[in-house]
């Protein structure tokens, strides 16, 4: 049986997660209204990515025998004036997303839930790959700088990411 202040602070996570869907699926629609497919592919993949994160909580608290309460999701940003703009706000989002597990951890080691603080070993590795992606790209965009033909390279190699779930989901 999950601990409710644990319980709490996991619901909290899930909405943390879909609105970390929610905003790349945001992205993802201005960058094919802007028509960089490959960056709208990047960024579609790694809304469906958050909702698996959102469900990997979502199964452990049922699997611990606890509630899961979803709350609304907030409305993100429609539109960024770059793709730097758009990437750069990934990266800080990446930032918070970690600052919420590293608290989650904390609140485990608090309340003696060795469980749970083993379960979110998967999110703290998950988020060095989470700000390292962002950042890889941001890195790419800085060394382009205007060229249109660097802009549609990596465009064209964002479009080659593919979807894999989370195996196993939980
Ligand atoms: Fe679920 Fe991008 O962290």
């Amino acid at each position: 049986m999950i601990n409710k202040k644990m319980e709490d602070a996991l619901n909290k996570q899930i909405n943390e997660e879909m609105f970390s869907a929610y905003l790349y699926l945001a992205m993802s629609a201005d960058f094919e209204e802007k028509g960089l497919a490959g960056f709208a592919n990047w960024m579609r993949v790694q809304a469906q990515e958050e909702n698996d994160h959102a469900m990997k909580i979502f199964d452990f608290i049922t699997r611990r025998n606890g509630i899961v309460k979803l709350e609304a999701i907030a409305k993100p940003e429609q539109s960024w004036d770059s793709p730097m703009a758009a990437i750069e706000a990934a990266y800080n989002h990446e930032i918070h997303i970690t600052g919420c597990i590293n608290a989650l951890v904390k609140t485990a080691r608090e309340l003696n839930d060795n469980a749970t603080e083993n379960e979110l070993q998967w999110f703290v590795n998950e988020q060095v790959e989470e700000e390292e992606n962002a950042s890889k790209i941001m890195d790419k965009l800085k060394t382009i700088g205007e060229s249109g033909h660097g802009m549609l390279m990596i465009d064209n190699e964002l479009s080659q990411r593919a979807y894999t779930p989370i195996n196993p989901v939980v």
